[in-house]
């Protein structure tokens, strides 16, 4: 079992779409996966869960402190393959101990100046778990240098940043008031193929090997 945390000190950085979206894709592939919702707002993986018609994806809801007992319940079950934790804005204690709980965080970052700016607050933090770790960019505007600028400013830091990211598109913000995915609402759009590439390279990056629990009993 890996468990993912997805951190960003910062709201609609696109942490849930993220959640979410790979949730769906670890479970087409016929993992069991679970998203911890530590995020008590409207907007949250467990808003997006109620809406939504299938039952493939777990959402529990998390208080901060119940954080380690799912993830340990979930390992000890055996039953699991991948547990990700959706967190909220601006809660330094639930960042930090997602990020120590997890074996791989991802940290999406929206590139308008000060958000780039604001997450490197959110990476040193994660530093401090010592959890390894990616950025991606998110919402990246199709004109203008942004995107450019930012990968160079992340690389010139030493932060890892994952090579594929999401545009800005109605694609994502659509699906999500539906309680379902880019990939499922609109598979040949290039939002569905933005999220998969966004998807691989999470596995990649995080080693989650596709030895699922599911395949095995
Ligand atoms: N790449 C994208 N393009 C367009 N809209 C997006 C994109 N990613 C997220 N959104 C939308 O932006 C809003 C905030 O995203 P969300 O994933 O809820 O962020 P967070 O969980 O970090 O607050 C939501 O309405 C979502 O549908
Ligand atoms: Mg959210």
């Amino acid at each position: 079992m890996q468990t993912w945390a997805i951190i960003a000190q910062k709201g609609g950085q696109s942490k849930t779409t993220l959640a979410t979206g790979f949730a769906v894709e670890a479970a087409r592939e016929g993992a069991a996966v679970v998203i911890l919702d530590a995020d008590d707002r409207q907007g949250s993986a467990l808003y997006w869960s109620e809406r939504r018609d299938d039952n493939d994806v777990m959402v529990k809801d998390s208080s901060i402190a119940g954080l380690p007992l799912h993830i340990s319940r979930g390992r000890a079950s055996g039953k699991i393959d991948l547990i990700i934790i959706d967190t909220p804005a601006n809660s330094k204690d639930i960042a930090m101990l997602a990020a120590e709980q997890a074996d791989f965080v991802i940290i999406p970052v929206a590139p308008r100046g000060l958000d780039v700016h604001s997450v490197l607050q959110t990476v040193k933090q994660v530093q401090q778990a010592g959890t390894p770790f990616a950025v991606i960019l998110t919402q990246v505007p199709h004109q203008g240098g942004e995107g450019q600028e930012a990968r160079a400013g992340f690389a010139a830091k030493g932060v890892t940043l994952f090579d594929s990211r999401l545009h800005f598109r109605k694609d994502f913000y659509k699906a999500t008031p539906l309680g379902r995915t880019a990939v499922e609402t609109e598979p040949d759009g290039k939002a569905a193929g933005e999220l998969r590439s966004a998807y691989y390279e999470a596995k990649r990056l995080s080693g989650y090997a596709n030895n699922l629990i599911s395949e095995d009993v």
